[in-house]
């Protein structure tokens, strides 16, 4: 059987996470691994059509990776049949007026999160994509990272007994841009240009509370921004004005409370830029990107606060790595295949518009609790 082969319009592919995670580690390295494995036997390959406003850039990019087909008019290549999916990794702002459009042309969608800037936005995205009968997904990356599929084993083999709580910690240094370049986006600074550290990382939790441990049914965050004034890409100066720090609670269903910091402007002193600590009557875990680490009821020391004497223990000598067991894939290269054979053959996708919509509610719900200083409840 020769393998299909179905055009993808990536818009933003000049973009870090456009670039690096969905051009050249999903959509290339699945047509590097012979295509997409369908359910017969069967195999699909991408042709990737790239858009951005840079035809120099575009040029320079489709060159470099041999690919044959590249636009600055989006239209265009919305208009071609055989262009089947419509894929999205504009900075946050521009997605929704594209998104609309490649709906509108009949495009099944998949994007980066966040799916929109407002809730409203982001369900009008998904009643529209509902309404026109086309399929829909959004980036969850953080879902198939080693880390979190080994948490995920832990809670589908009754590890923990009944859980309690949840403590994240996600977050590194970001350079200001004056004596060291900033390692991330200068619009992600920015409010009015769809920044914001909430708004990037609450719509995260929302889906990786929501699969691992329950829907979140409450929000207190506080939102900061601790660092005020950066130097941007041009290495002029300007005033930061969205949030770079976030500390939430989240209570979810069953009574498990989560509590999750987020933050560009800690250091790190851990073993992975983001760690998830699960404690539960039997057992507790930490899970970062790739690691995951044990301790079970019957290995749990009993220290005794003394501040008077030293610790009596190494406590993290007490914990067990939890093995692969299994190879890991690239997480975003997954969902893509999983999205593919969503479009394809119809196989099951719950990462949807929906799912997107809710993250972003997260995210605003977060925001306007931080401003007003109480704990918001998130309706299902
Ligand atoms: N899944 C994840 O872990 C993850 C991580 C980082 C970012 N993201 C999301 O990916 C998206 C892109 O983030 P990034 O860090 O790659 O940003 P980036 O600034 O590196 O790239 C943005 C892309 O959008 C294009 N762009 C910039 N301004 C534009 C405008 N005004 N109109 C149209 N296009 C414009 C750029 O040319 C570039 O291709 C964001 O929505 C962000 O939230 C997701």
């Amino acid at each position: 059987m020769s393998p299909q082969s179905i055009g993808v319009v990536m818009n933003g592919v000049t973009g870090r996470m456009g670039y690096r995670q969905h051009l050249v580690r999903s959509v290339l390295a699945i047509n590097e691994q012979g295509g997409v494995t369908l359910s017969d036997g069967g195999r699909v390959l991408l042709r990737p059509v790239l858009v951005g406003r840079s035809a120099e850039k575009l040029e320079r990019l489709a060159g470099a990776h041999g690919i044959a087909d590249w636009t600055t008019d989006l239209d265009t290549a919305l208009a071609d049949d055989a262009n089947l999916i419509y894929f999205d990794a504009q900075v946050t702002q521009a997605r929704v007026k594209a998104v609309l459009a490649a709906i509108e042309a009949g495009k099944h969608i998949y994007a980066e999160k966040p799916t929109a800037e407002t809730y409203g936005d982001a369900l009008a995205l998904a009643e529209a994509a509902t309404a026109r009968g086309v399929k829909n997904g959004v980036v969850q990356d953080k879902l198939f990272l080693p880390g979190l599929l080994k948490l995920k084993r832990l809670i589908d083999g009754g590890f923990f007994g009944r859980i309690l709580s949840v403590r994240g910690e996600f977050g590194y240094w970001v350079f200001e841009g004056d004596w060291q370049d900033a390692q991330r986006p200068s619009w992600n600074y920015r409010t009015e240009d769809g920044g914001g550290i909430v708004l990037d990382m609450f719509p995260h939790w929302a889906y990786v509370l929501e699969n691992l441990f329950g829907r979140v049914t409450s929000v207190y965050a506080q939102a900061v921004t601790h660092i005020p004034e950066r130097v941007d890409e041009r290495g002029e100066t300007y005033r930061a004005t969205a949030d770079d720090a976030a500390y939430g609670v989240f209570e979810l269903e069953g009574g498990i409370i989560a509590q999750i910091n987020s933050s560009w402007s800690v250091r790190v002193n851990r073993d992975e830029l983001v760690e998830f600590q699960v404690d539960g009557t039997h057992g507790s875990a930490v899970a970062g990107l790739r690691d995951c680490r044990v301790q079970h009821r019957a290995a749990t020391p009993k220290p005794v606060w003394n501040p008077d004497l030293p610790a009596t223990a190494r406590f993290r000598d007490g914990w067990q790595e939890v093995p692969d067991n299994a190879e890991f894939d690239n997480g975003f290269k997954i969902q893509w295949e999983l999205f593919v054979r969503h479009v394809v053959e119809d196989a099951p996708f719950p990462y949807d518009f929906a799912s997107g919509a809710r993250g972003v509610r997260l995210a605003e719900l977060g925001l306007l609790s931080s401003a007003e200083g109480r704990r918001l409840p998130v309706e299902h």
